[in-house]
């Protein structure tokens, strides 16, 4: 507990006040000069409409220039005939829940500000609901500050919230926050600029909310123009046994005087009876804040002594403490405004709080009181939006009158976050990192207001009619990793620095000219970036994933049948065939099954030279008559596909009924397995290594498709079939078999034979023509499971592809990413993998890259994460990062 007195004077002191009192100047002029710092909003008023209210004096306008959102109404007609405020007889409604807030400008950073809202439901909707029963309950925010729950459970009476804060930012967002029991309203908001020294105890990380305020001894309420800052005095609602004091005598404030009480809330008092019985004053903690463990009180104890001839002095109790300023009961000065201020947390669990005045044993007069104020203490959640940030989006919003539903703090709570835009926090402020404004009618010049927005790192302004230059300033955000001018009239060059950004993926028109003056060297990639269409595409997928049996008519499908002309491209092999005998040695009589194939068991086993193989395991009964033949004609094809990214076949067994294909053993499991697998529950793999992994199966897939003369299609390419081996090289597994144990007899496949589950291309699915591009889609797809972590269609039925275009088209990108990764990747190579991801997985086959595209891409992505890895980590010794870029042009 803390306590203030106003005065801890001794008497010289007092004098030299007195004499300065003279001086003080108090502001109770006319309405006019005190206009300025204050609104005056009638909620649900017509647009465009004001009036001078007759009661307060005071100019309401309508809110429709501070908010966009809600419904006007008027209450009912039969409480029109109530003495009511004027601001009362309309109000604006919420149905559509959510945060709602309204934005009141202009208010000056630093500034100390009286916010007050008004709430009067007068059966607005005629529901004419049972209130008392079932109360219409909604909370009510400063911007991001809990302020007060409102509780209305009368239609005729006027709620009120009321706080004083200091302005973080040149406008102040008051949000009605529907928290399920009925539909938020307002009567009215009122915002006064207040003087700062008041209140001492409001700042900038702390304001206060009023619990009750009230004039003792009066018998109306006091307001503007009696308070210059027209806090609400009411009267006391009486207590019997307290004796009401008042008198005319001019009651002087000090200069240091913290807090201003108006004359005639001094004017008025109450007193006990007689010494022996105290002024005692009690309250509970709302049930709301008991359940947010309210910060606080800070009570504020207002009183003067009218006479001069009797002692008067009183001790006083604040929950059973003895509150005193220098050791000395409180004597109040003749008819000079005094106080006693005091912040206390609370002490008793059950929120009661007590306070209790009481005379000396030598006083001769009992304890007087004029006023009191109740205010909890509101914490403020220092992980707020940087103020910068907040400050550019108002303005841009301003700027451009955008007609989005955007209230509040741009990135915060988290629920609420602005749409089109996403954030990142440092654990102290929230910073804006993507924002798109594509496609939002934005007219005029390029706003300078984008380059506060420092942590930008995605910025879409495509498809709008903006026009002049792109301004110099967009330079200064030296995160930014995408910029998209494209779709708008700008005119002039593009700022060399943006053209010539390494990291920045810069897309713009070339109607007039390129106004990167062939400068941009990643001019190509700006091409690539496309997203497309959604809906066709997702209802072919969804088609063909949810069906377990895809009636797919399989036929005209080309094979692996240039052995031949694949011995130019290989390396030597010593591939050959092992008896079942053999097998039976190499596994150690088949004791270490370390897998379940698509054909059968996995073994594992050591060659007689300590080589470690797997030993796949195929079940004669998906091999019987014209599939053993095939088996074999696809083991000859395979022991001559070598490549240093595709697993090596170290041999065959066609020994009777066992067929078995022995392969190099891989002993780091699949990129499933360290991806959502057993691994990974270990160690996740970082950007770095999955970007390298998906280089590496993307250069051995596109070996199987044109390392040859004519294509081999894998058909079953999936996170489980890219195998790591030692030092965590990637190699593709499983190529080129699925097609031999087709029942050539049916009419239609199994998903498991033609694909799998999530992978397969919807074109084959339907067309049951078979290309190339079928492998392409699904590595979209293994591209997609290695930037999000997530498996392509569960647990949602929603497949990978749309649940990363939808996030994509709200520009949403990093949301895509694999949370594991915390926030270590280049975001430009995240990107382009996604791209290149969303490229290989459109529904037309013909649209979709080839695999030299994809590894080209991949090898940029690659290069963009290295070098952030090795500006970043100096100390990070990577021992996997030889690769052969260049690998990939040596084989054609
Ligand atoms: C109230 O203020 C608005 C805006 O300042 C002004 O246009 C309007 O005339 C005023 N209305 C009255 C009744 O003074
Ligand atoms: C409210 O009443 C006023 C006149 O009293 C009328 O002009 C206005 O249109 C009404 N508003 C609504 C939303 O009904
Ligand atoms: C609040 O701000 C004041 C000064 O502005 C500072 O002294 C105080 O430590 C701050 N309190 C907290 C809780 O950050
Ligand atoms: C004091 O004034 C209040 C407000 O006018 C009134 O309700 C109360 O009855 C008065 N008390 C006495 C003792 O007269
Ligand atoms: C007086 O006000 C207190 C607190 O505002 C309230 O709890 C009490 O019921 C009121 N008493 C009467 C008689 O209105
Ligand atoms: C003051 O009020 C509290 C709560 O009503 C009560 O417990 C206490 O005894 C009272 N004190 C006096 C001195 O009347
Ligand atoms: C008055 O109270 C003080 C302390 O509260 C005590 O020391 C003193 O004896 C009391 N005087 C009388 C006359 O009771
Ligand atoms: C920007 O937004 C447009 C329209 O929403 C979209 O087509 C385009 O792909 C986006 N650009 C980038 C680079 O994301």
């Amino acid at each position: 507990m803390g306590l203030n007195r106003s005065m801890g004077c001794t008497i010289p002191c007092f004098l030299i006040f007195l004499a300065a009192s003279l001086l003080h100047v108090h502001v109770h002029s006319d309405a006019d000069s005190l206009d300025e710092g204050f609104i005056s909003i009638d909620c649900g008023l017509p647009g465009g409409s004001s009036y001078l209210d007759e009661k307060t004096g005071f100019n309401y306008t309508s809110d429709d220039g501070y908010i966009n959102t809600g419904e006007n109404h008027n209450i009912s007609v039969e409480y029109n005939a109530l003495e009511l405020l004027r601001s009362s007889l309309n109000l604006r409604s919420f149905p559509n829940g959510g945060r709602n807030c309204y934005t009141l400008s202009p208010a000056t950073t630093g500034f100390k500000y009286l916010v007050r809202a008004t709430f009067l439901h007068g059966n607005y909707d005629g529901k004419e609901r049972d209130l008392v029963r079932l109360p219409l309950v909604f909370d009510l925010y400063m911007g991001l500050h809990f302020w007060d729950r409102i509780s209305v459970s009368s239609t005729t009476t006027m709620y009120v919230a009321e706080a004083i804060f200091v302005a973080e930012v040149s406008s102040i967002s008051v949000c009605l926050i529907d928290i399920g029991s009925g539909t938020a309203f307002v009567s009215s908001l009122e915002m006064r600029q207040m003087k700062s020294s008041l209140y001492p105890v409001a700042l900038q990380n702390q304001s206060i909310a009023l619990q009750e305020r009230r004039s003792l001894g009066a018998s109306s309420l006091v307001r503007y123009p009696d308070d210059p800052y027209d806090r609400l005095w009411w009267p006391s609602n009486g207590t019997s046994r307290w004796l009401n004091l008042s008198t005319t005598s001019e009651i002087k404030h000090y200069l240091t005087d913290e807090v201003e009480v108006p004359i005639r809330v001094l004017q008025t008092a109450v007193t006990s009876p007689t010494t022996s019985i105290p002024l005692n004053l009690s309250w509970t903690v709302p049930s709301a804040w008991l359940a947010m463990a309210p910060p606080g009180y800070y009570l504020n104890l207002y009183y003067t002594d009218f006479q001069n001839q009797h002692k008067r002095e009183f001790d006083i109790y604040y929950n059973g403490f003895l509150w005193e300023a220098n050791n000395r009961p409180v004597s109040p000065a003749y008819l000079f405004a005094d106080y006693t201020t005091a912040t206390a947390i609370v002490t008793d669990a059950s929120g009661f709080y007590n306070v209790c005045i009481i005379a000396t044993n030598t006083s001769v007069l009992p304890p007087i009181l004029s006023a009191y104020e109740i205010y909890y203490l509101i914490q403020h959640d220092d992980t707020a939006t940087d103020t910068q940030d907040v400050e550019a989006m108002m303005n841009i919003k301003s700027e451009y009158q955008v007609e989005k539903n955007w209230m509040g703090d741009p990135c915060l709570p988290e629920k609420y976050t602005w749409i089109g835009l996403t954030c990142r926090s440092d654990g102290v402020t929230s910073r804006v990192k993507t924002l798109d404004m594509s496609n939002s009618d934005l007219q005029g010049a390029i706003s300078e207001q984008f380059s506060f927005l420092k942590s930008l790192q995605y910025l879409n302004l495509s498809f709008n009619n903006l026009n002049g230059p792109v301004p110099d300033s967009l330079t200064n955000l030296l995160s930014l990793r995408v910029l998209d001018l494209s779709g708008n009239h700008l005119d002039g060059p593009i700022p060399e620095a943006l053209c010539m950004a390494r990291s920045l993926t810069l897309r713009y028109d070339t109607i007039n000219g390129d106004p990167c003056n062939g400068k941009s060297p990643h001019k190509e990639n700006t091409l690539l970036i496309t997203v497309v269409a959604v809906p066709v595409v997702i209802m072919a997928l969804l088609a063909c994933t949810l069906t377990v049996f895809c009636f797919c008519r399989k036929q005209d499908l080309p094979g692996p049948k240039s052995q031949e002309n694949c011995k130019g491209h290989i390396h030597t092999s010593d591939s050959r065939e092992f008896t079942y005998a053999e097998l039976v040695a190499i596994t150690n009589n088949f004791s270490a099954c370390i897998g379940e194939g698509g054909y059968g068991p996995v073994f594992h086993g050591q060659l007689k030279d300590g080589t470690q193989v797997a030993v796949k395991m195929h079940s004669p009964t998906s091999a019987t008559g014209k599939g053993m033949e095939e088996f074999l004609a696809e083991v000859g094809s395979l022991t001559t596909v070598h490549h240093r990214y595709l697993v090596v076949l170290v041999g065959y067994c066609t020994d009777k009924d066992h067929l078995a294909l022995i392969y190099e053993y891989m002993p780091n499991g699949s990129l499933y397995d360290n991806i959502r697998g057993r691994n990974a529950i270990v160690q996740t793999l970082g950007w770095r290594d999955r970007a390298r992994i998906a280089l590496e199966a993307a250069q051995g897939l596109d070996y199987l498709h044109t390392g040859c003369v004519l294509p081999i299609i894998h058909r079953d390419l999936k996170a489980h079939n890219i195998l790591l081996g030692h030092d965590m090289v990637a190699k593709i597994s499983d190529f080129g078999l699925s097609k031999s144990y087709i029942n050539v007899a049916q009419s239609h496949i199994s998903v498991t034979a033609a694909g799998t589950l999530g992978y397969i291309d919807p074109e084959y699915c339907v067309s049951g023509r078979l290309t190339t591009s079928s492998d392409v889609f699904s590595f979209g797809v293994v591209l997609l499971e290695i930037v999000t972590g997530e498996p392509p269609i569960l647990p949602t039925p929603v497949h990978i592809v749309q649940r990363v275009k939808e996030k994509v088209i709200m520009g949403d990108i990093e949301a895509i990413v694999d949370r594991r990764l915390h926030c270590q990747y280049d975001f430009s190579s995240i990107w382009k993998v996604v791209d290149m991801a969303l490229l290989c997985t459109r529904e037309v086959s013909s649209e979709r890259p080839t695999m030299s595209m994809v590894v080209a891409q991949l090898k940029d992505a690659l290069a963009l994460e290295e070098s952030r890895v090795s500006s970043s980590t100096i100390s990070q010794v990577g021992s996997n990062v030889d690769l052969s870029i260049s690998w990939v042009a040596s084989g054609r």
